[in-house]
């Protein structure tokens, strides 16, 4: 039995005791679920919370001196910065070869802005086939493993919120043709759905908060007290592939990349990124700097424009190196984050959101039709500043960025197919197929090539099994 009036005690010191107020209306089972939920609120942070972010508005504080950022250019033999990405490249391979990486993908979100109904990882994403986002990450596992010769476990972040259809998914598909053993699921954190203007946190149900799932940056810690670095270590993994669940172009395991996290001279193997030259000053990217020798990401509606618009003598962006959420992350690291005597903590970054609740008078759902909620997330990206030494690699847009965020428009469906059908289009050209494009050179075919045929263009070279050519209004399969 719970002591309730303990439970509403202690709900009265926090401004939160209408969470109980259809109490009576509940029965025993939900009485229960409803207190599970309570007590697994923070009460001594609450108020604080509450305080600064939904009270208050949180003022961004520019740090004083911001540099603009170094990083490994996509071409390696550029004179800003020469390397020798053979021998990186070789350094990830045999990484994987040796089993000491693994592939993590967050996939916790709600997906508001698609509007897909269900998980986003199971969003039909492929120009032809429509294969789902998964599956497009678990059959580039697959031809990795089979060209390195070793397995390469994949873990998936989910929410409270889409976890069952995510891992049914996964077991309705077969996993996609990976070794169900090689595939863990676990949940990140919550947080409560504040009303804008109380601060009280909205009742979902009667008997439920509106919980948010607590941003990417919950993965940090979501990673530890799952088990899943325990489990990790184990196996020996020792580097962590860390990817968004919306960028089918994302290179799932990237050898240059992983070699550059574990033996760049100036990299401390904890965590590492990918950029992309910005389209413009006000690309909405999150923008890498410097911050007092540290590598830093602020957001792009945090820059003041007078840095945003700065160019150096070549007329390049000063700042103009933008974030496309590729990380690699040590094993180490995030252990060692976890288990600090002085513990971290990510900051809050808030949202202002429709959040559908109960009317505390009348018991009725209300769904909003403008943002009534707040929600605070937290940001992996935060945690590059906590690394001794962060590197960052160039990439390319067509390459390796082609985000599933909207259905039209930017960032959406519709934007990620045709990235889809050029990148497929440069790979085959670049093997000598001839590939039908308009007047503006773009494909006039829909070609799809998929991760068991090729991880990038070079494997395509030599392939006496291509077309000769594709012509306009073709569909093709590779
Ligand atoms: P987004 O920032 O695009 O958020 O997530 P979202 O929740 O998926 O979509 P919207 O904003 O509601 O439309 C970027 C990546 O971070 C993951 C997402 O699943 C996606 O892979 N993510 C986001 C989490 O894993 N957990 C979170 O709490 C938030």
């Amino acid at each position: 039995m719970h002591d309730v009036n303990a439970l509403a005690a202690r709900l009265q010191s926090t401004g939160q005791e209408h969470l109980l107020r259809f109490w009576s209306e509940l029965a025993p089972a939900e009485q229960q679920i409803l207190v599970r939920q309570i007590e697994a609120l923070d009460f001594a942070a609450l108020p604080g919370w509450i305080e600064q972010y939904v009270r208050g508005t949180p003022v961004f504080e520019l740090p004083e001196r911001i540099e603009p950022p170094v990083w490994y250019p996509r071409d390696p033999n550029s004179p800003r910065r020469p390397y020798d990405a053979a021998r990186f490249r070789a350094i990830g391979e045999d990484l994987v070869r040796a089993g000491k990486v693994a592939a993590f993908c967050v996939a916790g979100g709600q997906g508001t802005r698609l509007g897909w109904d269900g998980p986003k990882g199971t969003y039909p994403a492929t120009p032809i086939t429509r294969k789902p986002l998964f599956q497009v990450f678990a059959e580039q596992l697959l031809a990795a493993s089979r060209r390195w010769g070793r397995s390469i476990p994949l873990y998936v972040m989910t929410s409270p919120l889409n976890h069952e259809p995510t891992v049914e998914f996964f077991e309705t598909h077969g996993h996609f043709g990976l070794d169900p053993s090689d595939v863990m699921f676990f949940q990140q954190g919550v947080m409560p759905s504040f009303d804008r203007e109380s601060g009280r946190i909205l009742l979902a149900g009667k008997g439920e908060l509106a919980l948010n799932p607590d941003g990417h940056g919950g993965s940090l810690r979501a990673l530890h007290r799952s088990g899943a670095v325990d489990d990790m270590a184990q196996r020996g993994v020792e580097h962590i592939s860390y990817i968004q669940v919306d960028n089918p172009h994302v290179r799932v395991i990237d050898p240059l990349f992983l070699g550059l996290h574990a033996a760049a001279e100036d990299s401390s193997g904890e965590m590492s990124s990918k950029m992309l030259p910005k389209t413009g000053s006000f690309e909405k990217l999150g923008n890498f700097c410097r911050v007092n020798g540290r590598t830093t990401i602020i957001e792009y509606s945090d820059l003041p424009d007078s840095l945003a618009e700065q160019r150096d003598e070549k007329g390049d962006l000063r700042f103009g190196a933008g974030s496309l959420a590729i990380h690699c992350l040590g094993v180490e690291f995030v252990k060692r984050l976890n288990t600090a005597a002085r513990g971290f903590a990510l900051p809050f970054h808030r949202a202002d959101k429709k959040v559908a609740h109960l009317d505390l008078d009348t018991g009725e759902l209300i769904e909003p039709s403008e943002p009534n909620a707040v929600k605070l997330e937290t940001f992996v990206f935060d945690a590059l500043p906590l690394c001794e030494s962060s590197i960052i690699l160039e990439t390319d847009r067509v390459e390796e960025f082609a985000p599933i965020k909207n259905l039209s428009g930017v960032d959406s469906a519709e934007s990620s197919r045709a990235l889809q059908i050029e990148r497929a289009a440069r790979w085959l050209e670049a093997a000598g197929v001839r590939v039908a494009r308009d007047g503006q050179g773009r494909c006039t075919a829909v070609i799809e090539i998929s991760p068991l045929t090729a991880l990038e263009a070079r494997d395509l070279r030599g392939r006496r099994d291509l077309p000769a050519s594709i012509a306009a209004g073709d569909q093709a399969v590779l």
